[in-house]
């Protein structure tokens, strides 16, 4: 484990999605430098494989660990259902968070849950990685799950809150018409793009909607204050993605609203 509290947080994604972490961590964390890999080339993980997901996580985090972090954020919510064992396994005691049990975490602690609901891609929902993680923690809540596939292209089209969007929420979110949730945990990188619309497609305004960013980046800050590793002098943020780097940077710039340095394009 790097006992640098200089060195940076590595965060990965399979693509642009996971910029949804990176910048809900440099908010929490302002002074830590950033080091975040997209897998622009191989995008969409959510309906690969669980073997050929964590392939390439694999890779990812052998090049993460050659930029010397000091903890490892997986941002990808099929990545943390398929590979975070793992990656655990590599990276030995380096720190590595996932979304998955952040967002499980902060679930049971904002509301009193009986019922969860839970939306992801064909992968995470397979994987019944959520369900899991929640019954660790209490064994009788009632998980309710719905995969998405529809709502990643939409988001990467930017088709965010027009009528498509609308259309294609609504019969995805009609599994929980009439149901108890108390929370909806938006188990993919992409949704909290869709955060605006969703509580009043649920038609409720008591239903708790759980972003996994804000979760992750908050468990985050804790490990790293408990670990003595905080950063008081960084702010840097570098991007590595699989291909089309130009193209990430334009978006990544428009979603952190600032510039960043300039994406370096890496093939693993
Ligand atoms: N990053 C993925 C996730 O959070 C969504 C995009 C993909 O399918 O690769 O599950």
């Amino acid at each position: 484990m790097s006992t640098n509290s200089k060195a940076p947080i590595g965060i990965f994604d399979s693509g642009i999605g996971g910029l949804t972490v990176a910048k809900a961590v440099a908010k929490a964390l302002p002074n830590e430098d950033i080091i975040y890999f997209g897998d622009t080339a191989r995008v969409p993980y959510g309906i690969k494989s669980e073997e050929t997901v964590r392939e390439y996580a694999l890779q990812i985090t052998d090049f993460l660990l050659s930029k010397g972090v000091k903890m490892i954020l997986i941002a990808c919510n099929t990545v943390s259902a398929s590979a975070k064992n793992e990656i655990k396994e590599k990276t030995g005691s380096l720190p590595v968070l996932d979304v998955i049990t952040s967002g499980t975490e902060m679930a049971l602690s904002q509301t009193p849950n009986d019922h969860v609901g839970v939306i992801g891609t064909l992968a995470t929902v397979n994987s019944k990685a959520y369900e899991k993680s929640i019954h660790a923690l209490d064994s009788k809540i009632k998980v309710t799950q719905q995969a998405c596939p529809l709502l990643v292209p939409l988001a990467e089209e930017g088709w965010i809150d027009n009528e498509v969007a609308t259309k294609t929420l609504e019969s995805y979110l009609s599994v929980f018409d009439n149901s108890d949730i108390n929370s909806l945990i938006l188990g993919c990188t992409h949704y909290p793009l869709f955060k605006k619309a969703i509580p009043s497609i649920l038609k409720s305004d008591t239903i708790k909607i759980i972003d996994s960013a804000d979760s992750i980046a908050l468990t985050a800050k804790n490990t790293l204050n408990a670990l003595e590793l905080l950063n008081t002098e960084g702010g840097d943020f570098q991007c590595f993605v699989s291909d089309r780097p130009q193209r990430f940077q334009e978006l990544a710039e428009r979603f952190l609203g600032r510039k960043i340095s300039d994406v370096v394009i890496t093939h693993l």
